[in-house]
């Protein structure tokens, strides 16, 4: 099983990112990981400019979701949004249908962002993903310190609850979607939030 993981943060130090990153270490043994960090080389999308040969970033990125059995997003908010980057690269996918049935779980570094949850929510249904709720996850580590967050992704609590969010996300993958799909994937908030200490 191959997992591809975007984060909605092109911050060098994004506590999403950080957060995909410590995902890929805790993904099940059987599982191959990959953070795809090449989101900014997609052009600004013009469905004037989705033609064959497509441009090599969009191949890239196509050829990157093609590949993945089950996708993990990490976004910040920005202005009550989805971060124009991570949205642009969503929009590349619309029409070409790489996220069509394609497994996702949300993460999250911070309790905040109601808007983004939202608003990703609404976009990957619209674009008929699989949005898994039993593997979404928030660790609060939005404001900590950087040696804050290598702790806190470190503790074995953390890891522990991570590890089985991920679990549930491969199980999800191998098993076969329910028929009543749509309204099962409303409420993209289900795992309880891990607690700061
Ligand atoms: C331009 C901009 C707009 C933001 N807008 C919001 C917002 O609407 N709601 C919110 O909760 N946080 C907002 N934030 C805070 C970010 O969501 C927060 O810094 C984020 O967790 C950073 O994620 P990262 O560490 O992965 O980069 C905003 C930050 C920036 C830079």
């Amino acid at each position: 099983m191959h997992l591809l993981a975007l984060s909605g943060s092109l911050r060098a130090d994004s506590t999403n990112t950080a957060l995909l990153r410590a995902a890929g270490e805790l993904a099940p043994a059987d599982a191959s990981f990959m953070l795809y960090t090449d989101i900014a080389a997609l052009p600004a999308f013009n469905p004037d400019y989705d033609t064959q040969p497509a441009h090599a970033a969009v191949a890239r990125f196509r050829a990157a979701l093609q590949s993945a059995d089950g996708v993990l997003i990490a976004s910040p908010e920005y202005a009550h949004g989805v971060p124009g980057a991570l949205k642009n690269a969503l929009d590349w996918v619309v029409a070409s249908g790489e996220l069509v049935d394609k497994p996702v779980a949300l993460l999250h570094s911070s309790p905040r962002g109601q808007f983004v949850r939202a608003a990703l929510t609404e976009i990957l249904l619209t674009m008929s993903a699989r949005l898994i709720d039993d593997a979404t996850l928030t660790v609060p580590l939005l404001g900590r310190t950087t040696d804050e967050i290598t702790t806190l992704l470190a503790k074995p609590d953390t890891r522990t609850t991570l590890r089985s969010v991920l679990q549930c996300f491969a199980d999800a993958i191998s098993a076969p979607p329910k028929p009543d799909f749509g309204s099962e994937h409303r409420n993209p908030v289900k795992s309880p939030p891990i607690k700061p200490d």
